[in-house]
């Protein structure tokens, strides 16, 4: 079986192989590696509805692997109902019901045979609250290696070490591990959120205003931690803050009230030169 793309190439669908990776035409950030890029995940008339209230309408795009993609739009247009169905959080919620497709390297997460928790061991997400349990930072990183059950040859010591270091957070609490994850700071705090997520290796992590409860110094550490975040893994983040969408995206998704999905470009197209006059209107505040 194959399918056309919205921009008219044909994609094969027809194997059930999840390494199978269709390629972008994304013109690649100069900041980045200038290698083309893969999709990663790819959605087909993807709808979301909270009983009869649809919360995303038809939404089709590709986001590219290792590469930051931006959400952004006004409050209430689906930002996080997206982001929920990349993962299927939306599974949690009695009353959410999905409709078309959502393919995680080709396979569509959707299918019968997908288990959601090996798929969030995947696809990590990191909230807008920094949430760290009531544990030391050590359990809070070692947390879900411990669930998974450790592999024999992992040594738990080592793995929490790299993922904080990930989380650009060693340097600050190596010699305070033992100690509550909630006597950080909030911003440490979100960092060791994201030392979390990452300790699993997932190869993408979704994050949800992760910045907005943290201050201006707190916030540019986890922007520049996102920067260095992207060499290994692929960032999915929704933001109000455009600036911070204009700063540190490689591709932009602008969502408009009622779910539609109203342009996804190269952040500089969305950001100086947007095709639709809403979206111009939208990032110059003219609404939202
Ligand atoms: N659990 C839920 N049950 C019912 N309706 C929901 C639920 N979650 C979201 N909605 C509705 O779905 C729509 C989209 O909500 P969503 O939270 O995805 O928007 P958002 O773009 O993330 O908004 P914000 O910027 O305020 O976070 C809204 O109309 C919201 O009221
Ligand atoms: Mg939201």
């Amino acid at each position: 079986m194959s399918s056309d793309t919205p921009d008219g190439r044909t994609v094969d669908e027809s194997t059930d192989d999840p390494l199978i990776q269709t390629e972008i035409d994304a013109e690649p950030s100069p900041s980045r590696d200038a290698e083309r890029t893969e999709t990663i995940v790819r959605t087909k008339d993807l709808s979301v509805y909270y009983g009869d209230d649809r919360a995303l309408d038809d939404v089709t795009f590709e986001i590219p692997e290792n590469r930051v993609t931006a959400m952004i739009g006004p409050s209430g247009c689906g930002k996080s109902t997206f982001l929920r169905s990349i993962n299927r959080m939306n599974d949690r919620i009695d009353a959410a019901r999905v409709e078309g497709d959502l393919y995680f390297h080709g396979k569509n997460v959707y299918d019968d045979d997908v288990d959601p928790v090996a798929l969030r061991r995947k696809i990590g997400q990191v909230f807008q609250a920094p949430n760290p349990f009531p544990k030391s930072i050590y359990d809070n990183v070692a947390y879900g290696l411990r669930v998974q059950g450790t592999d024999e040859d992992v040594d738990l010591d080592d793995a929490v070490e790299r993922a904080l270091r990930g989380a650009a957070l060693w340097d600050e609490v190596s010699d305070q591990l033992d100690e509550s994850g909630l006597d950080l700071s909030g911003g440490q705090q979100q960092r060791l959120c994201i030392a979390r997520a990452i300790a699993t290796d997932p190869e993408v992590i979704l994050m949800d205003e992760p910045t907005s409860a943290l201050d201006p110094v707190a916030a540019s550490k986890i922007e520049d931690l996102i920067d260095e975040l992207v060499d290994e893994y692929t960032v999915i983040i929704v933001t109000h803050n455009m600036q911070q969408a204009a700063r540190i995206s490689d591709k932009t998704a602008v969502f408009l009230t009622g779910g539609e999905l109203v342009e996804f470009d190269d952040t500089a197209t969305i950001f100086e030169d947007p095709t639709d006059p809403r979206v111009e209107d939208y990032i110059t505040g003219k609404f939202g």
